[in-house]
């Protein structure tokens, strides 16, 4: 009986599905674009190969990868390292590009140099190290390969190459001392013994996607932070700490890994209860002046970040949109009280301290609601009324629990929230939800409008219309145009759907959207992570683009086996496109990549760059 009913609900869920489709292509209102032709690239196919693929006309190459050195001295002796690492090889990893690249921000300064900025999310012990640890030696080193690097680049002929020893290269580790800002500075739940002010913090840690601000500096995003605590949660004496760390999965097992409690207690939850309650934030670096030290914008919110995508509005105010990366996890935005000021570079350094905080909730009418969760006004924070007592009672909880008080106001739990872009052309947004294999599934959420598929395993894109195209808005309507999927799937919820219609057989298939980026047509670049998956395509992670114009859809690179894709990002010239092959061999997949001849013999995840080899835009 329990298999009828299965199939009765699967008609219905399809049903409706159809009936959804049609709906959002009325809802969607198409644009306006400049050009006729774009995107004319013969599209790739899904593979398992072991090298990166562009189409014809164009090239790529790595432009810097784990362990190169940003000063002058030697690269990381990653055999050494991988066999029986010394302390200088620690040392040399404070100095040397990090590992894991996921955001890549591109910012110019000038006509042919450029500084790029590199997000490094976490560390694959498994392929770095040949014994199993980790030792206190992997772990430091470890420690010192997350974080970000800021590293100038310059033209070489049509490439660009990296510079070794610039004045602006920095490395960002899970050392370096951030400060902390705005309203969660200084509260009780922020202060740890070697910090009794609550107001800076060794480190940044898990930084996943991220974005650019108008006045130049970038937002780094701390993901899964609660992968490097360990201990006993049950134990801890106070019980709103239990409570929080727990909504948050603090600890995590996955600590055992990276064996950061081993090296300081910061990261044993039974020694210092609150450290945890330092990460889970949006950080802003200044690329451009590295003794400018990264701030944790608290006012942002505390959850796992994914994207921080800011948008300048018609009267001034920026607005910061953002996921939080996990199964029935929610959308934010982040409306500031001032005006952004295009004349004064370091009056917008603060922007990002007082604004009103809000978590999206998507109705099955296609219509959404921004509720605001609470505003920072100065030192004054004002919480929605619906919120219960706790919040009432200690305002700024609100943004150390984000996750407790969007419960509370009734926020649509989504299928992963990661990439949240701005489409210039139509200036409507564009998120990717990756993936759910939960959703719809025994004891979990069932589906919904905007979270359509049970179990969602090859994920979808949410296109949202702002109230009058203004990012300031409280309400906005939304629509789905891409499920995305495999055109010769068999199963109808694995099928790929763009615009409400199927995908013709020979429309490459693609799951797991993680990253975007928009192109100077609007085009959409989709960056996946999660391809390599059995549930999914079984086949290598890649880029691709949906061509705004005319639907068409497109495979443009692929990478190599066990790796995802991030960070896809253009020059402002759009003659090269940059993106991160991340952690290449992961989960058994394994890998020669990137065959440099080097005699190294680990996977490096790497920065590469793509060009059309006549030089043109690449979008062309
Ligand atoms: Fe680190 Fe949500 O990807
Ligand atoms: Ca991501
Ligand atoms: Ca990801």
């Amino acid at each position: 009986m329990t298999y009828f009913s299965e199939i009765l609900r699967g008609a219905l869920n399809r049903r409706d599905l159809f009936k959804f489709v049609g709906l959002s292509a009325v809802l969607y209102v198409v644009p306006t674009y400049g050009r006729s032709k774009t995107l004319t690239y013969k599209t790739l196919y899904p593979n398992s190969e072991d090298r990166v693929m562009v189409p014809e006309g164009y090239d790529y190459s790595v432009l810097i990868k784990w362990g190169d050195p940003l000063d002058n001295g030697p690269a990381l002796n990653w055999n050494r390292v991988h066999e029986a690492l010394t302390e200088e090889d620690i040392e040399r990893q404070k100095h040397c590009f990090g590992y894991n690249c996921d955001y890549v921000g591109f910012f110019r300064l000038d006509q042919d140099r450029a500084l790029l900025v590199v997000n490094h999310e976490y560390t694959n012990p498994e392929l770095m190290f040949s014994n199993s640890g980790p030792t206190q030696e992997q772990s430091k080193l470890m420690l010192y390969a997350h974080g970000v690097s800021v590293v100038e680049i310059k033209r070489d002929g049509g490439k660009w190459v990296y510079v070794k020893g610039s004045t602006y290269n920095r490395r960002i580790t899970g050392e370096t001392i951030c400060y902390i800002s705005g309203p969660a500075a200084g509260h009780e739940l922020m202060k740890t013994s070697y910090d009794p002010t609550g107001t800076f913090v060794k480190g940044t840690l898990n930084n996943c996607a991220g974005g650019k601000t108008p006045w130049g500096t970038v937002l780094t995003c701390e993901e899964n932070f609660n992968s490097y605590f360990a201990g006993d949660r049950n134990t801890l004496p106070d019980d709103l700490i239990k409570r929080i760390h727990k909504r948050y999965g603090v600890p995590s097992s996955r600590s055992a890994a990276y064996g950061f409690h081993n090296i300081d207690n910061r990261f044993d939850i039974n020694q210092e209860p609150n450290e945890a309650f330092r990460f889970g934030w949006v950080v802003e670096i200044d690329p451009y002046d590295p003794s400018r030290p990264p701030i944790k914008r608290t006012a942002l919110g505390r959850f796992k970040h994914e994207a921080a995508t800011t948008v300048v509005a018609p009267d001034g105010r920026v607005v910061v949109y953002m996921g939080d990366d996990e199964r029935f996890e929610y959308v934010y935005k982040f409306v500031t009280k001032g005006r952004y000021n295009p004349n004064n570079r370091e009056a917008n350094f603060s922007l990002l301290d007082e604004g009103t905080l809000y978590v999206a909730k998507f109705k099955d009418d296609f219509t959404g609601e921004w509720i605001e969760i609470a505003t920072v006004d100065g030192n004054t924070i004002t919480v929605n009324p619906d919120l219960p007592d706790e919040f009432k009672n200690d305002p700024v909880l609100c943004f150390i629990n984000t996750r407790g008080a969007a419960d509370a106001l009734g926020a649509t739990k989504m299928d992963r929230p990661e990439d949240f872009e701005w489409n210039p052309i139509t200036k409507t947004l564009f998120l990717a939800l990756t993936n759910n294999d939960r959703r719809g599934t025994s004891g979990y959420p069932s589906t919904d409008r905007a979270n359509p598929r049970g179990p969602n395993y090859m994920g979808h894109i949410i296109e949202i219309m702002e109230e009058g195209r203004n990012p300031t808005a409280t309400t906005f309507m939304w629509s789905i145009p891409m499920l995305c999927g495999d055109p010769n799937a068999e199963e109808e919820n694995k099928k790929l759907i763009i615009y409400g219609q199927p995908a013709s057989s020979s429309v490459p298939a693609i799951s797991a959207p993680d990253n975007f980026t928009f192109d100077k047509e609007g085009n959409l670049w989709i960056a996946t992570d999660g391809n390599p998956s059995s549930r999914r395509l079984g086949k290598n992670d890649g880029v691709y683009t949906l061509n705004m114009q005319t639907k068409e859809f497109k495979m443009f690179l692929s990478g190599v086996p066990g790796c995802e894709i991030c960070g896809p990002e253009f020059s402002d010239d759009y003659k090269t496109f940059f993106c991160a092959i991340q952690h290449p061999g992961e989960g058994n997949k394994p890998t020669k990549w990137p065959y440099l001849g080097d005699g190294v013999i680990v996977p490096r995840p790497s920065v590469i760059q793509v060009w059309r080899t006549d030089g043109k835009e690449i979008y062309l």
